[in-house]
């Protein structure tokens, strides 16, 4: 079975198609140079360029994949959660084909096929917990099976993404921080400044602007001379909150596998303290490649796969009718 997964929820373009859970190619056209200039992601400019890449990448990934559009089976694209204006895009690229060829199009949760990239090339023991760390959620999920998510926990107000953006801004890092601040900290010393670490007691909720609140007061009092000291002790504090929380989620569910995704766990340091800490519990980390962790095609393609092979059937032609929520 051939699939081509749609992705363009943010600000990445990207087409992604498998044969039988294999990826015969992955494009990721990024829009960061188009943002940078504003420092955050712009969201009317970011739906203009998706319009601009869609159907030259889609053509481009069908000539790397050695296929005409014939070929494909079926089509998935991210239909929620994410901006509406690029949503839109995908959407009504992805329902406009599949009508023309008789194809069938499923929507696909943004969420559920991050933590669905780590379904590509490895077998999974059920039920898992799944975390998505990006730059709009932080989101830990339940799952029962490839294709049944529950939403067990979500941060109280920014996502994890958001606060390293947000912080890289405050140290005049270029945009997006999460990847300035990684390489910054590996210069300082985590253990020079003492953020607090958020904890919200009684549930599986995150809770991130606490520690950007207090990185923004020692900024305006000492300045960033020691900067590489700041984004240090600043990823520390935000790899010991969540771990506070995989503590918590694993005691309420004793699972064998805990699965990740979303553009944060591109993060070195994080990915050695979950790996580090699920090693001590005794828990199979399960960890896409770096760019599987990223919004990519791929990962929406996967996701698809297994709703066909579930027996799901696909949502009827709409044409750019997205969800209100
Ligand atoms: O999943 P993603 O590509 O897009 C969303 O769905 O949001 O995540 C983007 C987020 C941004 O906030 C970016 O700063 C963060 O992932 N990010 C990182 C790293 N690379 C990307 N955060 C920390 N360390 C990194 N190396
Ligand atoms: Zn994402």
């Amino acid at each position: 079975m051939i699939i081509a997964g749609i992705e363009t929820s943010c600000d990445e373009t990207s087409v992604g198609i498998l044969s039988d859970s294999r990826i015969l190619v992955n494009l990721i056209a990024s829009q960061e140079k188009i943002h940078m200039q504003f420092g955050g992601i712009v969201p009317e400019l970011a739906s203009r360029a998706h319009l601009e890449k869609i159907v030259p990448l889609f053509n481009e990934a069908l000539k790397r994949a050695k296929i005409s559009t014939d070929q494909i089976d079926v089509f998935g694209v991210t239909n929620k959660p994410g901006l509406k204006g690029s949503l839109l895009i995908g959407v009504g690229f992805a329902e406009s084909i599949g009508y023309a060829l008789k194809k069938p199009v499923y929507n696909v949760n943004h969420l559920h096929a991050h933590i669905a990239a780590c379904f590509l090339n490895r077998k999974i023991s059920f039920p898992a917990l799944g975390l998505v760390v990006s730059g709009g959620h932080t989101s830990l999920f339940l799952l029962t099976s490839h294709t049944e998510f529950v939403h067990i926990g979500r941060t109280r107000d920014d996502a994890c993404g958001e606060v390293f953006d947000k912080v890289g801004r405050m140290l005049n890092l270029p945009f997006p921080g999460g990847a300035s601040i990684e390489r910054l900290a590996a210069r300082g010393n985590e253990n020079r400044i003492k953020f607090p670490v958020a904890y919200i007691r009684d549930c599986l909720d995150f809770s991130f602007s606490g520690i950007k609140t207090a990185v923004y007061y020692y900024i305006s009092k000492k300045g960033t001379e020691n900067a590489a000291d700041i984004a240090a002790s600043f990823q520390k504090a935000m790899v010991d909150s969540i771990l506070l929380k995989l503590e918590d989620a694993l005691s309420l569910y004793p699972v064998q596998n805990f699965l990740f995704g979303g553009g944060v766990v591109r993060n070195n340091y994080l990915r050695r303290k979950l790996e580090s800490f699920l090693k001590n519990k005794k828990v199979q980390p399960i960890i896409p490649e770096p760019e599987l962790c990223m919004d990519n095609g791929a990962k929406i393609a996967i996701l698809t796969e297994h709703l066909v092979l579930k027996g799901i059937k696909p949502d009827p032609y709409r044409i750019c009718v997205l969800p209100t929520k």
